[in-house]
């Protein structure tokens, strides 16, 4: 079953040069007065809409936008409870304190597999909504290997970018041992957490693990055959990003607080920059420069960060529109990140462009350019969303 979608105002591809769908999204890159085929959840084909070739049946878009979908690449999805208490004591001038994960950890190995489960597929049935076709999920609120191991399980249902973050903070039960949880967490939790994940992370921050630990949990989780990215300078200069780069690790997530060392390593290296702005909306921390980041020639991604503590979004679009007024991002670069910076972080090749033989995402917006994702901040603008060819909404 062929899909043709036609009379698209604006068909952004990010499709690179030679269209090559195995070297990933180019920069960004759109047609205009287009059309796409979809063929068995691939992208069969682009052009000009007088061109398109036929198809089983046809998708007529007025003229508006045709997207890639959203590829968020960090988020925290398997949790019990909710913090909005601490989100108003911010808001009334309170700082933001990684302490308070604590209470979600607490409630999150409370809670029933099926209450997790439930919380998690609401949000993403959320993201969906919004235009989010591929999602990282991260654990951390288990810390325990049993309740980790479920967790990691638990977003293996949802999604395949699954990221193992047993160093999250250190639980209560270990306070004053912090060697024996990083024993737990590159020995048994790691082993528990392995087979279901992809991916290694750590909250390199003050409060939370220092370079020597964190170094050391990217390190035992790579020997477990999972790929590292780093929770880096959210909360205050720090090591995290030096820690990231030096790991090789796919992505550095945050960069709230940089130095020009730090931004000197990310633009040598194959490190992404992943920048979080609803975490600085939601804690009223200072949005870090994306001008500074891009010019060095560092590869930016835009993502949610969902959880219930540092920023409780699931909203791809509205992380865009705080990223192009906050950030001093472009349109184009703000969408770019949000798909194939995304797909960079991921080091995902079919998804965040849709050049032919790419995976069919992609999202029909209410308007006739990208730019109305900021244009039109906090209106729902995702008409239709494509995943892998089927339409979802
Ligand atoms: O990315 N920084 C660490 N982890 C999350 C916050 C988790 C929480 O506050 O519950 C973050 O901001
Ligand atoms: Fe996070």
């Amino acid at each position: 079953m062929s899909t043709l979608i036609t009379n698209v105002g604006e068909l952004v591809t990010n499709a690179g040069p030679g269209d090559d769908p195995g070297q990933g999204p180019g920069p960004f890159a759109a047609l205009t007065g287009a059309a796409l085929i979809i063929d068995d959840g691939r992208v069969a084909w682009t052009g000009p809409a007088g061109q398109a070739p036929a198809a089983d049946e046809a998708v007529d878009c007025g003229g508006r936008a045709v997207l890639p979908g959203f590829v968020d690449s960090h988020a925290h999805l398997v949790f019990a409870g909710e913090r909005s208490a601490e989100f108003a004591a911010r808001m009334a001038g309170q700082p933001y304190q990684a302490g308070g994960i604590r209470g979600t950890v607490a409630a999150t190995r409370a809670a029933p597999d099926e209450e997790l489960r439930a919380n998690l597929g609401r949000l993403v049935r959320e993201m969906m909504a919004q235009g989010t076709t591929t999602l990282e999920c991260k654990s951390g609120y288990g810390l325990t290997a049993a309740d980790e191991a479920r967790a990691v399980a638990l977003a293996a249902e949802v999604t395949a970018e699954v990221t193992f973050l047993g160093a999250h903070v250190v639980p209560p039960e270990y306070e004053g041992d912090r060697a024996g949880y990083l024993d737990l967490v590159c020995g048994p939790m790691l082993d528990a957490c392995a087979p279901h994940a992809r991916w290694v992370d750590v909250f390199c921050e003050r409060g939370a693990f220092d370079a020597d630990e964190a170094a050391a949990v990217l390190a035992a989780g790579r020997a477990a055959g999972l790929l590292p990215r780093v929770h880096a300078n959210q909360l205050g200069p720090g090591p995290g990003v030096q820690v990231a780069v030096a790991a090789g690790a796919a992505s550095a997530d945050h960069c709230t607080y940089l130095s020009d060392a730090d931004v000197a390593a990310l633009a040598s290296s194959g490190t992404v920059a992943t920048l979080l702005p609803g975490v600085e909306f939601s804690t009223r921390q200072p949005y870090p420069d994306a001008r500074w980041l891009l010019a060095a020639g560092v590869t930016v991604a835009l993502a949610t960060d969902c959880n219930p503590g540092s920023c409780f979004t699931s909203s791809m679009p509205w992380c865009v529109a705080l990223a192009v007024r906050e950030m001093r991002m472009t349109t184009q670069e703000a969408v770019w990140a949000a798909t194939a910076g995304g797909a960079r972080a991921l080091r995902r090749s079919d998804v965040g462009h849709l050049s032919v033989g790419a995976r069919a995402d992609l999202i029909l917006l209410d308007g006739p350019s990208h730019t109305y994702l900021a244009y039109r901040p906090g209106v729902p603008l995702v008409r239709a969303v494509w995943h892998s060819g089927h339409r979802e909404f």
